[in-house]
């Protein structure tokens, strides 16, 4: 059974995942952290093809927060070279393989020409359904709450609900997370789709994200099948 790696049987509908760890698996072996992000951005890549063949249909993954400016002009440009320099080559694949490409956070932050490969392969992959898949970059769960909240307020709303919050979200018109996955042992959300995440089980497997795969995953989907949700109910 575990060789074949079917699916369990309840697949959460949305996955969110804030991988971590790319720097101490560079740091580990002796190399840059920006070698952790290429192999990281790999491994994203990797996952889609696993959450599609075991029948996800939204996955979200946190690949850059509004807080990782912090880091150094040499990280960051490296984050970014890499994340053009994958959509680039990976595109024709992912489109084909019915993956529909959404990015969630402000990327007025990033330069004309990142900003076009990340529009264009929006654009491409549109009409694809299969799953879902919404990368954050310069995403904050806080930001995406205010940016929502703003644009009530910009259409004359004086009383909100939370399903108005909801349908002003990068998110609008998906579920909710059922299930959030943070690799490298780290237990916290970080400001990861704060509002989505109210009732999500949560997983924090030691791996850290460079050695994330299929079974991985697989070992993940387990987890939360035997996971009981309650709701408030019993
Ligand atoms: C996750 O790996 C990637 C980003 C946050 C951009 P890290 O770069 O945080 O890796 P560690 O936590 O330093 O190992
Ligand atoms: C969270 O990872 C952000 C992303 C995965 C993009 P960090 O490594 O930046 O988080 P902290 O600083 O350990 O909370
Ligand atoms: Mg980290």
């Amino acid at each position: 059974m575990f060789n074949k790696r079917v699916a369990p049987r309840n697949v959460p509908k949305h996955i969110g995942i804030i991988l971590d760890g790319n720097g101490r698996w560079a740091t580990k072996r002796g190399l840059p952290r920006n070698y952790g992000h290429r192999k990281g951005v790999e491994a994203i890549f990797r996952t889609i093809e696993a959450s599609l063949k075991f029948g996800i249909k939204y996955m979200s993954v946190f690949a850059f927060s509004t807080e990782n400016w912090k880091r150094s002009k040499e990280e960051i440009d490296g984050i970014f070279s890499l994340v053009k320099e994958f959509f680039e080559s990976e595109i024709d694949k992912i489109v084909t393989s019915g993956v529909k490409i959404n990015f969630f956070g402000d990327l007025t932050a990033f330069s004309e020409d990142i900003r076009e490969v990340l529009y264009k392969a929006v654009e491409l992959s549109k009409n694809n359904n299969k799953l879902t898949f919404n990368m954050c970059l310069n995403y904050g769960g806080k930001q995406d709450i205010v940016q929502s909240v703003n644009n009530l307020i910009s259409n004359g709303k004086k009383m909100i609900t939370e399903q108005d919050i909801s349908d002003n979200l990068y998110s609008k018109g998906m579920p909710d997370l059922d299930f959030v996955i943070r690799t490298s042992g780290e237990e916290r959300l970080s400001n990861f789709m704060i509002y989505q995440a109210a009732y999500a089980e949560l997983y924090f497997p030691k791996v850290l994200w460079p050695d994330f795969n299929e079974k991985e995953l697989w070992k993940a989907l387990v987890v939360y099948s035997k996971r009981k949700r309650r709701f408030g109910g019993y």
